[in-house]
């Protein structure tokens, strides 16, 4: 990776109408208060298609909005095997997704860029991965979102990670 191009992160889950468009817009919302908006970018999509070219699920763009965040205007795509060269770290937010992504890693280091959410979870959560809120009521997507940004601050100052490295 140069200086000048962004660390380029893809969040991934099932459908990309719930958690992984979440994960993306909390990403970029704490990306931006640390500073570090010109240094990462951050994209997301779905091992399935059922929903391909579909808004956010309202309840979860309800949920955002609860928690002071706005949509950006993202269309649910599909996970793709050219993913894997477009993006540095492939985050799966289950245990199904993560499978599912490296069922279709093409090498070693395909399936080296690929980390559950669940890693950058602090130790006293109680998940061991970003619940499937999409059959159940609105305190599910709410505990998505509040799981989501206390994990993503972790995400954002792990000194592994190449845009932490080139800031110390
Ligand atoms: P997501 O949630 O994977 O977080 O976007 C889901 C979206 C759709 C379905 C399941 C989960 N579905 O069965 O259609």
């Amino acid at each position: 990776m140069s200086s000048s191009s962004p660390y380029r992160v893809l969040f991934v889950c099932l459908g990309n109408i719930c958690r992984s468009p979440a994960a993306e817009i909390i990403f970029n919302a704490a990306a931006k208060k640390a500073g570090l908006s010109g240094c990462v970018c951050a994209d997301s999509c779905g091992t399935a298609s059922y929903h391909t070219g579909s808004r956010p699920d309202s309840r979860m763009l309800a949920a955002l909005e609860r928690a002071g965040y706005s949509y950006g205007g993202h269309r649910a795509r599909t996970f793709r095997r050219a993913d894997f060269s477009d993006f540095d770290l492939i985050i799966p937010q289950d245990h199904a997704n993560e499978e599912d992504i490296l069922y279709l890693s093409r090498s070693a280091e395909d399936a080296a860029k690929v980390r559950g959410m669940w890693n950058w979870f602090s130790p006293s959560e109680s998940e061991h991965e970003v619940p499937d809120p999409y059959y159940g009521g609105p305190a599910g997507f709410d505990a998505v979102v509040a799981l989501l940004a206390r994990s993503m601050e972790n995400l954002l100052r792990d000194a592994r990670l190449p845009f932490n490295r080139d800031r110390q």
